[in-house]
């Protein structure tokens, strides 16, 4: 389907992002892109836009196929990219550097891949925290990178997918949750967003889960 970028077409993208990502992460990342698409079938405008719901289901596929495009650099290059660009690192990301390749991704879609979409750099730039009240397009890409197909198997996983499609506000707080408890479990930092996010989402919480 359409790639929203000013430079390549949707076969470079995929050529590019072959060359950049293992293959696993290449995999995933088709993951989400696709079940982006479906979740913005789901929820997005197509009923009453002018275009169908078009752009914006091309919105998805791009943010999804994009989002981990930082993910698999060497420490190196992700350093002089970052410097490069400027991309101002919290002690968290400095210390945590796999936690660099949100902001850097949404970097890299705009000088790499010729995004210039704010809305998909954004939905890049959050994929992995989350962050309180956030657009559909920003909430679909951060959902679609936890239920995607080729995702290791949670307890947790089958009634997300279910509940995503009908309420997908409910999905984000279970997904928030599942990735705190996740954190705690393994003592890893937590990302102030995603706190923030959380607090947020609990609004939408079932009560007998909160
Ligand atoms: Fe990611
Ligand atoms: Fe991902």
């Amino acid at each position: 389907m359409q790639v929203l970028s000013e430079k390549y077409t949707e076969e470079e993208i995929l050529k590019k992002l072959r060359k950049k990502l293992d293959e696993r992460r290449y995999i995933h990342s088709i993951g989400v892109a696709h079940t982006a698409v479906s979740l913005m079938m789901a929820h997005g405008h197509g009923r009453v836009a002018e275009d169908k719901g078009l752009r914006e289901l091309s919105m998805a596929y791009t943010a999804g196929l994009l989002h981990d495009c930082a993910k698999c650099l060497e420490d190196d290059e992700r350093d002089h990219l970052c410097k490069k660009y400027k991309v101002e690192l919290t002690p968290i990301e400095q210390e945590h550097p796999y936690l660099i390749h949100a902001k850097l991704g949404a970097v890299l879609a705009k000088e790499k891949y010729g995004v210039t979409d704010p809305q998909i750099l954004s939905a890049i730039r959050y994929h992995t925290t989350g962050y309180e009240n956030m657009t559909l397009l920003e909430a679909i890409v951060f959902s679609a990178d936890f239920i995607e197909p080729n995702r290791k198997m949670l307890d947790c996983l089958p009634w997300i997918r279910a509940e995503i499609y009908q309420n997908l506000q409910k999905a984000v707080y279970m997904i928030l949750k599942q990735t705190l408890i996740h954190l705690e479990h393994r003592g890893q930092p937590v990302d102030e967003n995603s706190l923030k996010a959380f607090e947020y989402y609990k609004q939408f919480a079932d009560p007998s889960v909160l």
